[in-house]
């Protein structure tokens, strides 16, 4: 099984890239509601909640972990492979990858949530593969709850964006990385307004490329973790109707979340 967590839900847009692109390899999922949103925690409290999601999804027989959360990614991937000897996959590296390879202009920007900005390793990554390019980061904390509020096409919605894309917008960017599980799902309000010359990076869909290169690296795992018609598990801290929908509206089918206390 290959596990992939998150600090709640928006992860979910991972699994899908994953289902979609991988198809035949049975997920795991972990969405710590209880504890979301871990944008706004300290890297030690990020570092302990990914340590023991990690720790349920090896107890669950995964054998391969994603990251699917861009704030744990970019602040507890390095302590998790450290701590464990299941290869851990992240949502950064692949992002940032495919950033430098499509900007033309070498002027990259990244919108996510204060804890991945102030990480600072998307601008850390890009810069160690493209020397000369400039990153313009941005973070924008009230996304998420606007998401998880199913404000997806509210002109509050709109206009924050608008607020929050400004400053990128007069740097002359012709990439955006969407650093947040969540941004995905805004992506139709995003594209107009940071302006259509701009290419959008969704981490999830470069995630799902990476693990499709992983596997094919890695034969035998690959072969013990492909059992098509197996179907996923979608595990909870929390379940609330909120939760249920956006994961009903992710995947445009219902899914049944369990509910577990870690
Ligand atoms: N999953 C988080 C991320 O991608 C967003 C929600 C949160 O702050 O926990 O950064």
């Amino acid at each position: 099984m290959i596990g992939i967590f998150d600090s709640g839900v928006g992860g979910m847009t991972v699994a899908r890239a994953v289902e979609q692109l991988c198809p035949g390899y049975p997920l795991v999922y972990f969405g710590d509601i209880a504890r979301t949103p871990y944008g706004s925690k300290s890297p030690e409290t990020i570092i302990r909640y990914s340590r023991r999601n990690t720790e349920f999804l090896l107890a669950q027989g995964c054998e391969l972990i994603i990251i699917a959360c861009n704030s744990a990614s970019s602040t507890a991937a390095d302590a998790l492979r450290r701590h464990y000897r299941a290869p851990v996959l992240d949502v950064i590296g692949p992002a940032t990858a495919r950033a430098v390879e499509v900007s033309s202009n070498g002027r990259i920007g990244v919108i996510g949530t204060r804890a991945t900005v102030r990480s600072g390793v998307y601008k850390e990554r890009i810069l160690a593969m493209a020397p000369g390019d400039r990153v313009f980061s941005q973070a924008c904390p009230l996304l998420v709850p606007l998401v998880e509020e199913g404000w997806l096409n509210r002109r509050e919605t709109k206009m924050i964006l608008r607020k929050y894309l400004h400053p990128l917008r007069t740097r002359q960017i012709d990439t955006l990385v969407l650093g947040c599980t969540h941004y995905p799902l805004l992506s139709h309000l995003i594209a107009p307004r940071i302006g259509r010359r701009v290419t959008l990076i969704d981490s999830s869909i470069e995630v799902a490329r990476s693990l499709r290169e992983y596997l094919t690296g890695h034969p035998e795992l690959e072969k013990r973790l492909y059992r098509p018609g197996t179907p996923g598990r979608f595990f909870v801290s929390d379940a609330t109707d909120a939760v249920q929908n956006l994961a009903r509206t992710i995947f445009g089918r219902p899914i049944n979340l369990e509910k577990i206390d870690v």
